[in-house]
């Protein structure tokens, strides 16, 4: 039988490579031979290897760099529904380490209902490092419970106010410093807490701030984002946990947004984050299938 090349791919393998990737990925990344072509053309592309054999393609791996990443150089496998359990998926890594430009880990992330799709990645050296979600809200509606959120914090002296009039407080500064660092964190997917409260993206019209008297108990600071907003910030200070004040505050920022014509709210988190977890799920948040985290030596 012919044997199977690996090459890198030019523009002009943007036809047949594009439905490949979309049989791959989920809907949101699916694209076009000519927008992908026009990608392939820009100075800082994702490069593409591609397995063929008698001019076929039987798979494909992207490669990129990203700065924020330095020791990782990120892969996607795709593979043609007849060559995944083959021998293509090995050749496309081990010639991805010759153009590794020296980082010495591969990381590839999958989507839980779509690792029918890759291949055996364990067999290539990957293992799990983390799982994360994400989803969000459709805000069709504002929350049905909110007013009952607020109304049983206001049972107990607590309230629920809008947190663009305290930008620059020192009450708001001290919680998000003493707070932010609970945030559960999945490194790259999930980040850590900014530095600073202050981003330029905020949406400081749809922040609200927890109040027991002129004590900042909690903020939900949104953020803009491609896709409408996403859900940036939203803590609570340790020793009022557990009694529905993240709910409420997270209630009130979609409320907010629905009235602001924002019609979905991003969310992502890591998948051990129960409390996070608790609230969106509290509110009906659509919550989609775990975004599995793969790490490998490089080859
Ligand atoms: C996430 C966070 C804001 C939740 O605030 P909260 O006021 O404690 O949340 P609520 O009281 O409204 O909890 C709502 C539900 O979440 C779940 N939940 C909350 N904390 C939980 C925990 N520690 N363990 C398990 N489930 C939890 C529960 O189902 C709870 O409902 P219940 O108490 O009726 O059972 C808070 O834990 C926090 O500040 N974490 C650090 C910052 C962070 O990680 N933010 C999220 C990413 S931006």
């Amino acid at each position: 039988m012919t044997e199977i090349t690996i090459r890198q791919a030019c523009p002009d393998d943007a036809f047949l490579l594009a439905p490949l990737l979309n049989s791959t990925q989920e809907p949101h990344f699916h694209t076009t031979a000519e927008r992908l072509r026009a990608a392939m053309q820009k100075e800082d592309a994702v490069k593409y290897l591609l397995a063929e054999r008698a001019g076929q393609l039987l798979g494909s791996v992207s490669l990129s760099f990203p700065d924020f990443h330095p020791q990782h150089v990120w892969l996607r496998f795709a593979l043609h529904p007849d060559h995944r359990a083959g021998r293509e998926a090995a050749g496309l890594f081990q010639k991805a380490g010759a153009l590794a430009q020296g980082r010495p880990f591969a990381w590839t992330s999958v989507r839980a209902d779509y690792l029918s799709t890759q291949p055996d990645l364990p067999a290539l050296g990957f293992h799990e490092v983390h799982r994360t979600f994400g989803g969000g809200f459709y805000l069709d509606a504002p929350p049905a419970s909110r007013q009952r959120l607020e109304d049983d914090l206001a049972q107990h002296g607590i309230r629920i106010t809008p947190a663009a009039g305290f930008q620059g407080d020192p009450r708001l500064e001290t919680l998000y410093q003493t707070v932010k660092q609970d945030k559960a964190t999945a490194e790259p997917t999930i980040p850590a807490a900014n530095d600073l409260l202050n981003d330029p993206e905020s949406l400081w019209d749809a922040a609200f701030v927890a109040l027991r008297g002129a004590e900042a108990l909690g903020l939900v600071l949104p953020e803009r984002a491609r896709l409408g907003a996403w859900n940036a910030v939203l803590l609570v200070r340790q020793d009022m946990r557990r009694q529905g004040i993240g709910t409420a505050l997270q209630a009130r920022a979609c409320a907010a947004l629905w009235t602001q014509g924002v019609t979905f709210l991003n969310t992502a988190g890591v998948k051990t984050d129960r409390a996070y977890l608790g609230v969106l799920r509290q509110l009906g948040a659509n919550i989609e299938p775990d975004w599995i985290a793969y790490e490998a030596v490089m080859a």
